[in-house]
């Protein structure tokens, strides 16, 4: 099948490259040349374990290609799927829907046969109909259905997250759309469950989704501040809640707060349309400013920490807004090293295996950059953990030890075990894990 994919981020180019692998023909499309000339170049744009490999074979196989004209690359396709942004609008913070109306304005110019278009964008519900509307406004001979295919990929598994989703949901009544989609989605049908729903409700699904993910995390971070006072261990409590097959044990993992392009935004989004049509949904609200007041506390209880010390050195690994991707889009670690900053923190050294290059976009010369771990924690006074990257985990803190000045650990995505932590010499304090020394913990 031919398909056209607008958007080469973080939706549009995974999902690409894993159309193209499920023996599809697929052209993306971007208004950035100079992403296109990268990519055409065989280039990849963004880091995503395990997509180099199946990105070079398809387009050395010829099933994947690249252009930044919509009019060449929708000629031919059965599918046009749009995956542009929708960025949050800075005042209302509604999604801003100008790149997906743009994008779906341009296809209806070049429309001349059937077309199924497909929204992978998370657009506010009915923007579906508003995409119609706006097609056949500017091409009412166009023949096409429009079709809301909400996008569930998480960054950094994108890959295996495409072969292996937990389910596939198309969002149309139209039932010539249906089995063009379900052709597209035939090879995964054995790994998945597909449902076909009307559009509002699978846009309505994406939405949902995200925000009750957004709520579970930050309902386990107020557990853990619980666990925190109360002596409980919030690793052995996440355990013990998550066996429970009704509430599962994903995404209990506590930290400093949730973060990336989708949840922040998806949220705020969520609350918006609500309160558009006077609904108050009072647990999203409050996800939303608990997760905002939580890394301001992170950085609080690391400037505690480190104000024993004249000029400390903060070493803090991790600046992507979650392990396995190098995206720092509303990153919890960089929100938290701002304020640090806007604390008075003056001798910040980071580490990242992948995002460097992305902070260094938004510290500019503010902050130092380590090109390794031994180099970040040269001599801190502090370090602190704030993304799950696994290299981190196996670190030897006996040899950490010695590197630093003083031996003090903030680990705040619970990377490090207490006792070897405190076994290395460190004062070593977790997120919802009690902060007494490990001797008083273990009597
Ligand atoms: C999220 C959803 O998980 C995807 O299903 C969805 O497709 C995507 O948004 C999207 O809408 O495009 P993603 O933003 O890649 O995916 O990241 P997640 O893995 O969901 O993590 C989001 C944030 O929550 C990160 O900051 C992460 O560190 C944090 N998190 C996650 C926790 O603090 N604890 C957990 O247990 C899980």
């Amino acid at each position: 099948m031919n398909i056209a994919i607008i958007g080469t981020g973080y939706v549009g180019l995974p999902s690409g490259v894993g159309l193209a692998e499920l023996g599809h023909k697929v052209t993306c499309i971007d208004i950035d040349d100079k992403k296109i000339e990268a990519l055409k170049r065989g280039e990849l744009t963004l880091y995503e374990e395990g997509l180099e490999d199946l990105f070079n074979k398809n387009i050395k196989n010829g099933n994947l290609s690249f252009t930044s004209s919509i009019k060449d690359g929708i000629q031919d396709a059965t599918v046009v799927i749009l995956a542009v942004g929708t960025p949050p609008d800075p005042i209302s913070k509604a999604a801003d829907l100008t790149y997906i109306f743009n994008a779906a304005s341009e296809v209806s110019k070049y429309l001349r046969k059937y077309t199924v278009i497909c929204d992978k964008s998370t657009v506010p519900v009915g923007t579906g109909d508003k995409i119609e509307k706006l097609i056949l406004k500017n091409n009412p001979q166009a023949h096409f259905d429009v079709v809301s295919l909400p996008e569930f990929l998480r960054e950094g598994f994108a890959v295996h997250d495409f072969f292996y989703p937990d389910r596939i949901v198309i969002g149309t009544q139209s039932k010539q759309a249906q089995e063009i989609l379900l052709k597209m989605y035939e090879p995964l049908q054995h790994n998945t469950k597909i449902i076909c729903v009307n559009r509002k409700s699978a846009e309505t699904i994406k939405y949902a989704s995200n925000s009750f993910l957004a709520m579970k995390i930050h309902y386990i971070n107020e557990i853990a501040d619980f666990c925190e006072k109360s002596g409980a261990d919030i690793n052995d409590v996440a355990l013990g809640v998550g066996l429970d097959s009704r509430i599962g044990s994903k995404f209990l993992n506590p930290g400093p707060g949730f973060g990336g392009s989708c949840f922040p935004k998806d949220t705020l989004a969520m609350d918006y349309m609500a309160r558009e049509v006077g609904v108050n949904l009072t647990l999203i609200q409050s996800a939303i400013s608990g997760n905002l007041l939580r890394k301001k506390i992170m950085a609080r209880r690391i400037m505690q920490k480190a104000s024993r010390f004249k000029d400390p050195k903060i070493a803090v690994l991790g600046i992507a807004f979650k392990g396995g991707t190098d995206d720092c889009r509303e990153s919890p670690a960089v929100d938290i090293v701002k304020e640090l900053q806007s604390l008075g923190a003056t001798n910040i050294s980071i580490f990242d295996p992948k995002a460097l290059n992305n902070a260094k976009r938004i510290f500019g010369n503010t902050l130092s950059y380590a090109s390794s771990i031994e180099e970040c924690i040269k001599d801190a006074d502090l370090l602190v953990t704030l993304t799950e990257w696994n290299d981190f985990r196996t670190l030897d803190l006996a040899k950490m030890a010695i590197l630093m000045r003083h031996k003090i650990i903030e680990d705040y995505r619970n990377l490090f075990d207490p006792e070897t932590a405190s076994q290395a010499g460190f004062e070593y304090s977790a997120i919802g894990r009690s902060n007494l020394p490990y001797e008083a913990l273990a009597s």
